[in-house]
């Protein structure tokens, strides 16, 4: 039998950048800023922030390199490349990897489709001074299905023409304009009146809290979900990836970038949300309601009305901004599944990013009809299967592949003591914390399933 992956040409990186590119876009999304704002409001503020920088130290890089170790040894897609590492009992990870890339996109999409009707409707100063009316407004319903159906058929496309190069290079400027606009706002936000009460809830964190396993439990899921963990897309990527570079520093960049455009988002939105007093209209710090989940989309335009004509185009640009920032992140989504369907079962890319395409539209209607549900399915997929997945992966490399992955690792990375390092963080600190957050994320975890059954049939 010929060994397919022998015969196969596979894409591959060109050049180091481009694949640093490609994993920061995948990392870099709604999830830093539309998530994070969201769930940073949820989690009560500076505690949820300071747990959320540790598990992006402590497991999140580690965890990453594990991905790209795992990425570039199989030089194949996740499902193929689990049980080609670990063994034919290994399958249902990979599975799971392409369920969580379905399950999240089905969502994800709907609140891209958000950023395109903000990116419209800002210009056109509609968004008025009600924003939370506003959301309530587009966020479910016909609207919402209208450009959700749009964005997933861009995702489509792009997957499908394979111009997802032409996309990094636009990538290549747009995001760092998007951070360097969050920086521009971050200032104004700073020049708000009222905004150090803003700064003391993001800033500040209250010690009880610290070990409050909601608090952790939102801050690892975060950490998961900003970084792509835990669904095999970083593994994916890696294995385009044929140059030997220090994995650990690349994963080191990644979450360093990642995490900086979230905590810039932060620096804005806080301020705004005390300023303008939108503590309620958010339901802040308890009463968490409907609009919590929109958390950016109502904070953002109520701060920027203000400001006029500027404002409304500073915001259409930020919103445009983040629509990429989105598209960059839904491929790699699409790319889990397709490239799991191409090497599965043999079809052609084409008709697995169709197909799967179709699929995941359809699914995803339900969470464009309503917000319980998109949160629901964010709380099962894009929180608790993304741990257990990292788990699970912490596992694979750590126990079943030990000595591979360190001589995969050792091909870029050197120095013998921070191989040693990793070894320790993946073996036993990653899974040890995993488990005590998975075991913290059970009642949710579980409820969530609950709402998507009932919710789902109804
Ligand atoms: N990391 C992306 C974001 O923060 O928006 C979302 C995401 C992309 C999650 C790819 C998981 C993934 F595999």
């Amino acid at each position: 039998m010929t060994d397919p992956a022998a015969t196969r040409s596979r894409d591959s990186w060109a050049t180091r950048a481009g694949f640093i590119l490609a994993a920061v876009g995948s990392a870099v999304g709604l999830g830093n800023m539309w998530r994070f704002s969201y769930v940073a409001a949820e989690g009560g503020g500076a505690a949820f922030v300071l747990l959320y920088l540790v598990f992006v130290a402590v497991i999140g890089v580690p965890i990453m390199t594990s991905e790209f170790v795992v990425g570039r040894m199989s030089q194949e897609s996740p499902v193929v490349a689990v049980q080609r590492l670990g063994g034919p009992k290994w399958a249902p990870l990979g599975w799971m990897f392409v369920f969580c890339g379905f399950g999240i996109l089905s969502y994800y999409s709907v609140i891209a489709g958000w950023t395109m009707r903000y990116a419209l409707d800002a210009t056109r100063g509609i968004i008025g001074t009600d924003a939370g009316a506003y959301f309530q407004s587009v966020a479910t319903g016909v609207p919402a299905i209208v450009t959700h159906v749009i964005f997933m058929a861009l995702t489509i496309f792009i997957v499908v023409a394979g111009v997802k190069r032409g996309l990094e290079r636009a990538a290549l400027v747009l995001m760092p304009l998007l951070f360097l606009l969050l920086v521009a706002l971050a200032i104004w936000a700073a020049t708000l009146g009222g905004g150090a009460a803003g700064y003391g809830y993001y800033l500040r964190p209250q010690l009880g809290e610290l070990l409050d396993p909601n608090v952790i439990r939102l801050a690892a899921g975060q950490a998961f979900f900003s970084l792509s963990l835990g669904m095999g897309a970083m593994m994916t990527y890696a294995s385009y990836l044929t140059s030997k570079e220090n994995l650990g520093r690349e994963a080191a960049t990644v979450a360093l970038c990642d995490f900086g455009v979230a905590f810039v988002a932060g620096l804005v939105i806080f301020p705004v949300i005390f300023h303008f007093g939108l503590s309620s209209t958010i339901g802040l710090g308890g009463a968490i309601s409907d609009n919590t989940v929109g958390t950016l989309f109502i904070a953002l335009p109520a701060g920027l009305d203000s400001l006029g004509t500027l404002g409304r185009v500073v915001l259409s640009t930020f919103f445009i901004m983040l629509f990429f920032a989105a598209l960059t992140s839904s491929i790699s989504l699409l790319e889990v599944v397709v490239s799991a369907v191409i090497d599965g079962w043999g079809w052609s890319r084409k008709q697995a990013a169709i197909w799967f395409g179709v699929m995941i539209a359809l699914a995803g209607l339900p969470a464009a009809f309503n917000l319980n549900f998109l949160d629901a399915a964010d709380k099962f997929v894009g929180n608790f299967l993304l741990i257990v997945g990292g788990f699970f992966t912490a596992i694979l490399v750590g126990y079943t592949i030990p000595a591979k992955a360190d001589a995969e690792l050792a091909q870029g990375m050197t120095d013998p003591a921070l191989r040693k390092a990793w070894a320790f963080f993946v073996r036993y600190l990653s899974p040890v914390l995993l488990l005590i957050v998975i075991w913290f994320m059970l009642p949710t975890a579980w409820n969530a399933l609950v709402t998507l059954l009932t919710l789902g049939r109804g």
